[in-house]
């Protein structure tokens, strides 16, 4: 089957979400028409109205859940559909560890149904949201696509479940293709200001904590140790723009119309940053000071997490564009023009 941008539907499931959303955007702007299925559980319908203001475009949308099967159905009878890019999940580690039966069901079962309909619908192309979380605790740095798989929360056992459900799916029919992406950190927004981060109460993730401390939402970060075997003792990520994310679905997309089975690739930048080296270069792109403690680790924390990303280079004919000023700089655009995120 060919890749026809203007004529087939992309389904984004997740699309109004912080990826989804992006991803979107370069999509649009490739030429594609995307229809977004979202049950807007940890997203705004508000993100319909300012893609359409980036892009010029309003993507179709459909309120709806990935684990609704009748939905499903009906959304493949109506639209013709070529391929999906499959985002929606829920993804906070310490919910998961509380309420496990949810996202097994949310994430597991939703995507169980969502791949049973794309087969019924014979849509058999797919880009999977996964997560550098598959590897655990890394054995060795960088992470390399054949390093182990290991989950340590209920969020991971997700993720990596969903992975051996494609591989089986793969090997059982080989007209499937399915690059599943294992993101490292995302962070970041889109440079018009117009989309970015909007997390529901207090922000889990460190990027987004900053940016609400650097508008005065917040009053200090909690750096969660400084204690780690790292150069600063705080813990060290491999941090990549949304942006950079985004055009990574892009070139998967386009590769998973040139071959088929199960392909698993990070999407990182290969480059290592501490908590405090993200601070200070939030400080220099946004010239605002950000006040911090250290606090004790957070259980479950790895150390360090960086990516091998030349494998995604050499399948996809794509690597990563913007640094970390530009990361900080970016989100902090979004959540100056957005101190409320999309409220
Ligand atoms: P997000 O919460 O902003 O977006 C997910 C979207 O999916 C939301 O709009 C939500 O309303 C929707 N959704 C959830 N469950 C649904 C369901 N059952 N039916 C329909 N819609 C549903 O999250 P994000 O940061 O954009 O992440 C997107 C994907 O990438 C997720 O699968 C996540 O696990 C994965 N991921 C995210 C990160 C990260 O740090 N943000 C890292 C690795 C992997
Ligand atoms: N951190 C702080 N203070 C905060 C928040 C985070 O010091 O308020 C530290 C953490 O201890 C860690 C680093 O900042 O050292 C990054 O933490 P994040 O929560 O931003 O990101 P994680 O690497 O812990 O987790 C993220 C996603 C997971 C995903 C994982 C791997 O949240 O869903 O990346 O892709 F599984």
């Amino acid at each position: 089957m060919k890749l026809n941008p203007s004529k087939d539907f992309l389904l984004v499931t997740g699309g109004c979400g912080y990826i989804g959303s992006h991803t979107t955007v370069v999509l649009q702007k490739a030429g594609f028409q995307v229809l977004i299925l979202d049950n807007l559980k940890n997203s705004k319908p508000k993100v319909l109205s300012r893609i359409q203001e980036i892009t010029g475009q309003r993507p179709e949308f459909v309120e709806g859940d990935i684990r609704d099967a009748k939905g499903l159905e009906a959304l493949f009878q109506k639209y013709r559909v070529s391929a999906c890019l499959h985002f929606a999940g829920l993804k906070a580690v310490g919910e998961s560890v509380e309420q496990p039966l949810n996202y097994y069901e949310n994430n597991v079962q939703g995507s169980l149904q969502l791949f049973k309909a794309m087969k019924e619908a014979g849509v058999k192309r797919l880009v999977f949201s996964s997560s550098a979380t598959v590897y655990g605790q890394p054995k060795s740095l960088p992470l390399s696509e054949s390093a182990s798989r290991q989950a340590e929360n209920p969020y991971g056992q997700t993720k990596l479940m969903i992975e051996h459900i494609l591989e089986d799916l793969c090997r059982s029919d080989l007209d499937w293709s399915v690059m599943s992406l294992r993101y490292f950190n995302p962070v970041g927004a889109h440079p018009s200001g117009m989309i970015g981060e909007d997390p529901l109460g207090i922000p889990n993730n460190l990027m987004p904590y900053i940016s609400q401390v650097a508008v005065g939402r917040r009053k200090k970060l909690q750096v969660f140790g400084n204690d780690y075997p790292t150069s600063d003792g705080t813990g060290i990520r491999d941090y990549i723009h949304v942006m950079d994310l985004a055009e990574g679905h892009l070139a998967a997309l386009r590769a998973a119309f040139e071959s088929t089975g199960f392909q698993a690739l990070n999407l990182g930048t290969g480059k290592a940053a501490s908590v405090l080296e993200l601070v200070q270069a939030f400080e220099q792109a946004s010239g605002v000071k950000i006040d911090y403690e250290i606090v004790q680790r957070r259980p479950g924390d790895i150390a360090e997490c960086w990516a091998d990303p030349r494998l995604a280079r050499e399948k996809l004919n794509w690597s990563c564009q913007r640094g970390l000023i530009e990361m900080c700089a970016d989100s902090w655009n979004w959540q100056q023009k957005n101190p409320q995120g999309y409220d």
